[in-house]
């Protein structure tokens, strides 16, 4: 293989461990900057991120679960809206074009044939405002769109993605940001603070991977299972949705994500102690919120793994298993919180002793309908 394992087991846990590379060297081209200029995005990108006013995102897989936590991201920091939507279904659906909408292609391959596809749909209805957000440079989806950002998460091997998604979510936040400060929704001030953590994330991360040892312990749980349920709230329900792709993809354990919220319209019927749960729960707004969901799931003999923040107002008690990342990162901690979620996926999957690069049945990208 022309990209070498080096200490690594499997190219996955590579990539989990580059991440923060990833994310250093995709995040290198805003240099110093204390405001972000829409220039990151072609040179067409002041013309045609002018006057914008909604967004669409269009993708697969996890570049879907990437385009859903920028929806978030988006409408609270540049207040357009935002709507996200899988390729396969955009394309072959009639919608209500709209000139004025930036459309955004996500893909780490750029290659994917309905993505592809459907840029071109969007492109055909008349909507010229397109940006593809991508790993290769190469790529037909790059030639397609008229702006683009190239992540610089480097070769990924791995066919469940990892690096690509952490370094599409730092694109989006810069896209986020770029659609914030031209319509002055913040101040020069904000976008600063914005910028710094931005650029702290891959010292942030670093520390998050530090935790493998004991999720590896907690995954040995997961292994003789037959399901899983994960949840969220908010900007983190996406997280748990990539959790559970994760999971699925490289473990072969069915795994659900639910807004912790809709628990009780369908999912707590399943809830036994058969079926580990497992809740993001950072510390924001909706911790309370997500703590009495807990409940719920507990008094239900329920075993729950809770990835929580340091501060998060959460304690350990039986059947409620609590790890507590380093840091909390406010807006751009669902790329903190997606870390553990992928060393989860990774180990059961080594405890089951599945292929973890090649699952079965699936490609790295799919190049054809
Ligand atoms: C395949 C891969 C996924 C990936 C998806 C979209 O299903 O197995 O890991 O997220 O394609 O790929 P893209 O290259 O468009 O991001």
């Amino acid at each position: 293989d022309a990209v070498e394992l080096g200490q690594y087991r499997h190219y996955m846990q590579k990539e989990i461990f580059e991440q923060p590379q990833a994310l250093a060297n995709t995040l290198e081209m805003i240099g110093t900057a204390q405001r972000l200029s829409p220039h990151l995005f072609g040179s067409a990108a002041p013309e045609l991120l002018d006057g914008v006013t909604r967004v669409l995102i269009l993708a697969c897989g996890t570049s879907y679960h990437a385009g859903l936590v920028a929806r978030y991201w988006i409408e609270s920091l540049a207040e357009l809206p935002c709507t996200v939507e899988v390729a396969s279904e955009y394309r072959y659906r009639e919608s209500v074009p709209d000139p004025d909408t930036l459309v955004v292609a996500i893909s780490q391959s750029g290659e994917t044939a309905d993505t592809l596809a459907a840029l071109k749909h969007a492109r055909h209805l008349g909507m010229n405002r397109t940006l593809a957000i991508c790993n290769v440079a190469e790529s037909a989806l790059i030639r397609e769109a008229a702006l683009k950002f190239l992540t610089r998460a480097g070769p990924e091997i791995g066919v469940a993605s990892t690096k690509a998604f952490t370094t599409q979510l730092a694109a989006l936040a810069l896209l986020a940001l770029t659609l914030a400060s031209q319509q002055d929704w913040i101040t020069g001030e904000e976008e600063a603070r914005h910028l710094a953590a931005l650029r702290h994330l891959p010292v942030a991360v670093q520390k998050v991977l530090e935790l493998e040892p004991g999720i590896a312990v907690w995954a040995r749980r997961f292994a003789d299972k037959q399901h899983a349920l994960f949840l969220g709230r908010g900007h983190h329900y996406p997280i748990a949705l990539e959790g559970a792709l994760k999971l699925k993809e490289i473990s072969y354990i069915h795994a659900e994500a639910y807004p912790a919220g809709e628990l009780k319209h369908g999912p707590l019927a399943l809830v036994d102690k058969e079926m580990p749960v497992v809740a993001v729960a950072p510390n924001d707004a909706l911790l309370e919120k997500l703590k009495s969901n807990l409940q719920e799931v507990k008094s239900r003999g329920g075993e729950l793994y809770v990835f929580a923040d340091q501060d998060s107002a959460v304690s350990e008690e039986p059947g409620l298993h609590i790890m507590r990342l380093p840091e909390h990162y406010g807006l751009l901690s669902p790329v903190l919180h997606v870390i553990p979620l992928q060393l989860l996926a990774y180990h059961a999957a080594l405890v089951k002793g599945t292929d973890v690069d090649k699952p079965r049945n699936l490609a790295k990208s799919v190049t054809v309908e």
